[in-house]
């Protein structure tokens, strides 16, 4: 069957690790505490580099990957909730870097779950044939919107971006199945980031805004997450007719190693199934997904034919998921 194929894959992780002793030198926290309860050894965070900078590292190596020039991509986009402005976004930023010169370039807002969304509409666009060569993006730098005083959230988050060129191939299956979905309704409370205080002579409003930093309700995400996860995999399982004992692996978004364990439990289905790597970088946000993908491969864990489910869900709230042939 012809299908969308990730034919390249890349990420980039700044050098700049970051281990929980830190972290409890600077707030009321512990090693053991986040091990515990998240499972996070370390994050890499950026120093100064912009998320367009560190999601132009990571689409170079997704290039280098797949043998394609930068002018035989003809769409880009970008997944980031930390984009380095509002304008020019951040697809534009890195069309501009790499020369891509014959794409069309833009970024989607969808947090965690951003780059399964950019897969889902590059699927699309190179199924139709209106596009050919696809170069997609998840790109964060999240260490500029935690708040290094909140020890509820700076734990989790770290900094980089993954990246993947994806194109539409008459051989092999590609991308079989995708779902999507999302719950403006739970978004405000549950995580915001980003809202900016109206400070306005024309307009006079009674403007609560306090930060624009990340507040997050850990126990709602988490129950969300722990329900979407499995939801996202049966749903693709029955899409397909096919069962989870076909699936070589499941790559969840990497957020906390309790839900991953949740997830299992509900699934019926042994730990190492998941692919797991957010003791290393923490959450990643739109990057995550990415990163795991790219590090599976530099680790020659997919080979040809391989059929994996990625899942992943954020805020706003949203969530994803593809059942890929590798
Ligand atoms: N160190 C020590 N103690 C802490 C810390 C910390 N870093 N953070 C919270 N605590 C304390 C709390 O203050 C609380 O103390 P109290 O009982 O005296 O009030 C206690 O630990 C328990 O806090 P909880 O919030 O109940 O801890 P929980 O077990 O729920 O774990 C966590 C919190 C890790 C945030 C969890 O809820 C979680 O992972 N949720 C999902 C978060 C997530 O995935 N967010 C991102 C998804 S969307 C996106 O990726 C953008």
């Amino acid at each position: 069957m012809p299908g969308v194929r990730i034919v390249g894959i890349g990420h980039y992780s700044p050098d700049n690790c970051i281990s929980n002793d830190y972290l409890a030198s600077i707030v009321d926290t512990s090693d053991e505490w986040i091990v515990k309860r998240t499972g996070i050894k370390t994050r890499n965070l950026s120093q100064g580099e912009g998320s367009s900078e560190l999601g132009a590292k990571a689409a170079l190596n997704a290039l280098k990957n797949s043998g394609c020039s930068p002018e035989e991509i003809d769409l880009i986009i970008v997944a980031t909730t930390t984009p380095d402005s509002f304008t020019p976004s951040s697809a534009c930023r890195i069309q501009g870097m790499l020369g891509c010169i014959n794409a069309a370039a833009f970024d989607i807002s969808a947090a965690c779950s951003g780059f399964l969304y950019s897969l889902i509409i590059a699927n699309n666009f190179l199924k139709q044939g209106e596009r050919k060569k696809a170069l997609l993006i998840g790109t964060e730098v999240l260490s500029r919107i935690v708040d290094w005083s909140d020890r509820n959230t700076c734990i989790l988050f770290g900094d980089g971006a993954g990246a993947a060129v994806v194109e539409f191939s008459e051989e092999g299956n590609g991308i079989m199945e995708t779902c999507f979905g999302s719950d403006g309704s739970l978004g405000d409370q549950s995580l915001r980031a980003g809202r900016f205080k109206v400070v306005n002579p024309i307009c006079k409003v009674d403007d609560s805004v306090e930060n624009n930093y990340i507040s997050m309700d850990g126990k709602a995400i988490f129950k969300f997450a722990v329900s979407i996860i499995p939801k996202i995999v049966e749903e693709l399982l029955e899409k397909s007719n096919l069962d989870i004992s076909d699936i070589k692996y499941i790559v969840p978004h990497q957020a906390n190693m309790r839900i991953i364990k949740d997830s299992a439990r509900k699934l019926h289905v042994e730990m190492d199934k998941f692919f797991i790597n957010l003791d290393k970088y923490g959450n990643t946000s739109a990057a995550s997904i990415p990163i795991a993908l790219s590090e599976m491969s530099d680790q020659g864990l997919l080979q040809r034919g391989d059929k994996i489910i990625v899942a992943g869900f954020g805020g706003g709230l949203t969530w994803g998921g593809a059942l890929i042939e590798w």
